[in-house]
This record gives structure tokens, C-alpha cells and sequence, in this order.
């Protein structure tokens, strides 16, 4: 059988962590760190995310603001948010969750967040320096896989990785930090996507595969070799007949791929829990960076 990636388990253990930190600064008299999430309007999914992170920065002792804005709040009126939470001393690190509503230009507020703050690391100064290697702000879902495959002792040096789904949220950064000379790096990336022929047959190269297109269930023991490491990003919410009204479904069709796999994350339980904790410990940088 193989090894299961852990995300409740590592990030508990992450939490206990940041927790013991943020008790120190409070012993200390240092700051306690304060992070703000910002969403606008109603999305299910994404109303689950923010309170997830709100809750978490709870559990820790750090302290959280959470920001609810109708879905008709103008693009103008977000921007004027997002300069006054720049200018808040006391907010060392906040997010928009996305995505925001179609009127609203992603770009044009991702951009006027203070990169200093943007736990996030959505902001092209934040993409721009994790490329170069310099200190930044790396984006939480790339750096809870990055830390899952450190804490699991994966190794990737000299390994194939292929990157299924190129998205500025996570396949692109992904595929920069696996191929960048450190540990865990040293990948050889194959990114994929939607217009990549043999998928397949690519896949079937792969030691590492990153699964993160957002499609159910779509890579399966056929695509995958025996020995690979698996990494499920995909959270898709199917409509169910239980209680909640949905499943949560993987990018990968765990029960048939998991026993061909050295190592394979699950979904739920896996991937998303390490994003939440690796905004946290953004979070954490941050404050140390702006105070
Ligand atoms: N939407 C999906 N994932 C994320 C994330 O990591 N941060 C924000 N702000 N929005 C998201």
C-alpha cells in the first residue's frame, strides 16, 4: 500500500507549531499577527475557504479580520478596501479570496495589494521574485505541496514531475518551484494542459504527478505508473444525495490509482488542509518582514 500524504496530520502538526510561535511573541511582547481575508459576495465554496482560514487563525491565537462585501461592491469600491487595509498597521498580511465577481478586474486588485501584505503571493512582484529564487511570498497551495513532499522526505531531485494544469494559482508556480536548484526541487517539469497531446503517455513518464486541472476523477491508473507519487490539488464539490448536498471529489480516481502509487494524497485530507496552514505561515513571515 502506499504511503498517505497527510494533510490533517502534517497540518496539525504545523498548527501546534505556529501556535508555540505566536505564544513566544506574545510572552516577548512582540506583535501578534493579524491576518484579514477579504470576500465579496456569496459563493459557497468560497464562503467554506474564508471561514476555514478565519478559523484556523482562531485555533492558533492569531488574530484574523474577516471582511464581507456584498456582490454588487464595485470594482472601485474593493480597491479603496484593499489601499485601506495597505495603509493598516496592524494587518500584516490579507487575501481576496477569488474569485471575485465577473464586474470586478482580478488583475487590477491583485496588483494594488502592498506586496509586503500579500500572504497570498498572488501579486506579479511576489511571482516575479519566487522565479528569481529571491525571498517571497510563495503562493499557500504550491508551498503546502512543496512542504508535504519536504516533510514526507519525497525525493525529487532528478526526478520527472508533470504538472497537470497551468494556473498562476498553482500549476505555473508549481512547476517554477520543482525545477528551481533546492530541496525539494531539482525536478525535471513537464507542464500539461489542456491543449497537450498524449497526455497520457506523458503522464506515464511522470515519477511526481501534480494533479491540478479541477476535473473529478480524471486521472486514472492508466495514466499513472507504478512507483509514481501522486499530488491530488482538485477540490471539486458534486452535487450528492447525503446530507450536506455535495462530495468533495480529487483531481485523481483515488481507489484505482492509490495502489500503483509509492505515495498519494487524498482528497479530503490532503492538499487542502496543507493550503490553509501555508497561509498561516505566510502570515507568520509577514509579520517578521513588516514590523
Ligand atoms: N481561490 C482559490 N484558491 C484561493 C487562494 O489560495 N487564495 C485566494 N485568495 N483565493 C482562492
Amino acid at each position: 500500500m502506499p504511503v498517505i500524504l497527510d494533510g490533517k496530520k502534517l497540518s496539525q502538526e504545523i498548527q501546534l507549531e505556529i501556535k508555540h510561535t505566536i505564544e513566544e511573541r506574545r510572552i516577548n511582547g512582540k506583535k501578534i499577527p493579524h491576518l484579514a481575508a477579504v470576500l465579496v459576495g456569496n459563493d459557497g465554496a468560497s464562503t467554506t475557504y474564508v471561514n476555514s482560514k478565519i478559523r484556523l487563525c482562531k485555533a492558533v491565537g492569531m488574530q484574523s479580520t474577516f471582511i464581507h462585501l456584498d456582490a454588487s461592491t464595485t470594482e472601485s469600491e474593493l480597491l479603496k478596501i484593499v489601499h485601506d487595509i495597505n495603509q493598516n498597521d496592524d494587518i500584516d498580511g490579507f487575501i481576496v479570496q477569488l474569485p471575485l465577481p465577473k464586474h470586478i478586474n482580478e488583475t487590477n486588485i491583485i496588483e494594488a495589494i502592498n506586496p509586503k501584505k500579500d500572504v497570498d503571493g498572488f501579486h506579479p512582484i511576489n511571482l516575479g521574485r519566487m522565479q528569481l529564487g529571491l525571498p517571497a511570498f510563495i503562493s499557500a497551495t504550491p508551498a503546502g505541496i512543496v512542504t508535504m513532499l519536504e516533510r514526507y522526505q519525497i525525493e525529487t531531485a532528478g526526478k520527472h514531475c508533470v504538472v497537470i494544469g497551468r494556473s498562476n494559482i498553482v500549476g505555473t508556480p508549481m512547476s517554477i518551484l520543482l525545477s528551481r536548484n533546492t530541496n525539494p526541487g531539482n525536478c525535471t517539469v513537464t507542464i500539461c494542459h489542456s491543449r497537450t497531446k498524449n497526455l497520457k503517455d506523458i503522464c506515464l513518464q511522470a515519477d511526481i504527478i501534480v494533479a491540478a486541472l479541477g476535473k473529478p476523477e480524471f486521472v486514472t491508473a492508466d495514466m499513472v505508473k507504478e512507483g509514481a507519487v501522486v499530488v491530488d490539488v482538485g477540490i471539486s464539490r458534486l452535487d450528492a444525495d447525503n446530507e450536506k448536498g455535495y462530495v468533495i471529489k480529487g483531481d485523481v480516481k483515488f481507489d484505482e490509482v492509490a495502489p500503483k502509487c509509492a505515495a498519494i494524497s487524498p482528497v479530503p485530507g490532503g492538499v487542502g488542509l496543507m493550503t490553509v496552514v501555508s497561509l498561516l505561515m505566510n502570515t507568520m513571515k509577514a509579520v517578521e518582514l513588516n514590523n
